[in-house]
């Protein structure tokens, strides 16, 4: 037997019992006649004594165990003399009378404790050691508990889950595929899926009419905190529904996901049109923990004779509470955050709306005191309030102005993230337009059905035509998003000619869902939730490799199994990939 109990179990009630415990060294001290082990396993920490007038050799065994080191130790559970309230195990220790060196470890090159002297790079490339701190483990308990709550609302309400192929075929749905050669079709290629998208929408013309799977999904784009090469999402489609059923069954899945993992409720969702996210807040994502909405501040800024202001198509405020203090250099600092590159603004404009009702601002030379106030009442601004105003196109400005209010925001310790909302965005556009290749492209995919009463608009005015999609958001993250489908093979056509695919691209890369849709497709639409981005929410962090057992850099390497490698010339010849072959007539 390797152990009686686990080492974060036993309490001031086993005090007398003979247990047996197996686990890591987490550290040892050696105090003159006694020896102090903590040992670690995923369930807690329990204190080890060994006694050198009782037993000698045994005391001397332990005295030579190293940090990480496996051991099995037999002994007496007794009380402790000096108690540790921080521990759950912090009443006892174990008087040991047996020990067995199970597996003796290197020194690890980074301590495995919460607080780690180990950087990113070295916890990477040692993951399983990084994977034994508390921290990682507490992560990926929660995401486990995550996705069993998932599966089990979903399953109450007699969702099926089914698993979709791996290996499919390459089509255009927004990034690039990840792609794998196959060895018995010489010059052909498997596709990764980017998501099982044209899968579910057949199971519904299949009849399962609720569908879901936590599945993996690949994407070959560019990564960041909230993005992943691989990623797991939560699938799911539903037959016979409109877009207010899609809504309420997964706002009821996620309410019921707060309610049982962090025991709170978010209430019901609260709603906005995508027109009115991004006239409000620049981003299709608002995080609406605080308010600080835009105020189109042209009425009483342009045509005053401030020709920045006058030559501009938009100027936007924001009104920041109780910021009149900012200081000349908070208020440089923040000039020079909207200037960096990444955000592209020529200046900031500010107003500070002083106690004693003046103003100062620092375009005081072009507004004076009687227009300033215009300003200040134009946002309701109170005296104490900072207003903060950008200038330029339309779709930039809402871009810049997003950023400094999302700034303003966590500056201001307004973004905390154990306070949870939640919130719907609807109607996106059907589609973008993009300047690179000159046409549009679906703005989610291209299987989105366009809003009923914008059909007869789709062809002539494809700019404005507002689809049957949406979004969830919580806290200004993309948590997931879908939308109603296109279950009629005409529409879906009608869609592909839109995005520029002749008859025969379009029967070539969707052939299979154009013919399925004659054989009796339902009314049918669905969403995917991005897993590791729920988790990483519910774990209040902003990045989703916490809470991935073993996830890629920021360059799409697994820095521990050092992936991807170059393959040797007798694996390309045999997937015919080896352009030095002569032999190879795929070429
Ligand atoms: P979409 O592309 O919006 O929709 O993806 C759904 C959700 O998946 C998450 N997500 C990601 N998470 C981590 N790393 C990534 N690279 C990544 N990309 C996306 C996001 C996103 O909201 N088939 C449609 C869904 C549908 O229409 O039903 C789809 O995949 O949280």
């Amino acid at each position: 037997m390797h152990r009686s109990h686990r080492c974060g179990e036993l309490r001031i009630s086993h005090v007398n019992e003979m247990v047996t415990l197996s686990g890591w060294v987490q550290k040892s001290r050696n105090l003159g006649g006694m020896t102090f082990v903590d040992l670690r396993d995923r369930y807690g920490i329990t204190q080890l004594t060994f006694n050198m007038d009782t037993h000698a050799a045994l005391c001397d065994s332990a005295r030579k165990l190293g940090r990480e080191f496996v051991i099995k130790v037999t002994g007496k559970v007794i009380e402790r003399s000096s108690k540790n309230g921080q521990m759950a195990t912090g009443d006892i220790e174990i008087e040991v009378t047996e020990l067995e060196l199970l597996n003796a470890s290197k020194t690890p090159p980074f301590t495995i404790e919460d607080d780690t002297d180990g950087g990113e790079d070295l916890r990477m490339k040692y993951r399983y050691l990084d994977l034994r701190r508390n921290p990682v483990m507490k992560n990926l308990a929660l995401r486990n508990r995550l996705s069993i709550e998932t599966r089990k609302y979903l399953d109450s309400i007699e969702f099926f889950e089914i698993e979709t192929p791996y290996l499919i075929k390459s089509t255009p749905e927004g990034a690039r595929d990840f792609v794998v050669p196959s060895r018995m079709n010489p010059g052909q290629f498997y596709a990764l899926p980017q998501s099982p998208q044209t899968f579910k929408q057949l199971l519904m013309v299949s009849g399962y009419d609720r569908y879901y799977q936590i599945v993996k999904c690949f994407r070959d784009e560019d990564l960041r905190a909230d993005r992943q090469p691989e990623f797991t999402q939560i699938d799911c489609e539903m037959a016979f529904v409109e877009q207010e059923d899609v809504l309420n069954t997964f706002e009821g899945m996620v309410r019921h996901l707060f309610r049982e993992v962090k025991e709170l409720d978010p209430g019901e969702f609260p709603r906005m049109y995508y027109d009115d996210a991004m006239r409000m807040y620049g981003s299709d994502k608002p995080d609406i923990r605080f308010e600080m909405e835009f105020v189109d501040m042209s009425p009483v800024a342009k045509n005053k004779g401030f020709q920045v202001f006058d030559s501009q198509e938009a100027i936007i405020g924001i009104r920041v509470d109780d910021a009149g203090i900012y200081t000349r250099k908070q208020l440089d600092a923040l000039t020079d955050f909207v200037k960096r590159p990444q955000i592209g603004a020529k200046g900031l404009v500010y107003c500070k709306c002083n106690e004693d009702g003046t103003f100062k601002s620092s375009v005081d030379k072009f507004f004076d005191q009687e227009a300033l106030a215009a300003w200040a009442s134009h946002c309701n601004a109170k005296p104490g309030d900072l207003i903060l105003l950008l200038s330029g196109d339309l779709n930039n400005t809402r871009k810049q102005m997003n950023e400094l209010r999302l700034k303003m925001g966590s500056d201001l310790g307004l973004r905390d993230p154990n306070n949870f909302k939640p919130l719907w965005v609807l109607d996106f556009p059907l589609l973008e337009w993009d300047e690179d290749s000159k046409r549009y492209h679906a703005m989610h995919h291209p299987f989105t059905s366009p809003k009923p009463e914008h059909m007869d608009i789709l062809e002539t005015k494809p700019g404005e035509v507002k689809a049957n999609a949406y979004d969830m958001v919580i806290n200004g993250v993309e948590i997931g998003g879908g939308s109603i489908r296109i279950h009629n093979r005409d529409i879906q056509s009608r869609m592909f000619d839109l995005l520029g695919f002749t008859k025969e691209e379009a029967q070539a890369q969707f052939g299979f869902l154009l013919n399925a849709f004659e054989y009796g497709a339902p009314p049918h639409g669905g969403l995917a939730l991005g897993f590791d981005r729920l988790c990483s929410l519910f774990g209040g962090s902003d990045s989703i490799r916490d809470f991935i057992a073993f996830p890629k850099n920021n360059s799409g390497r697994d820095v521990m199994i050092d992936s991807p490698s170059p393959l040797d010339r007798s694996q390309l010849a045999e997937l015919h990939l080896d352009t030095q072959d002569p032999e190879d007539k795929t070429k």
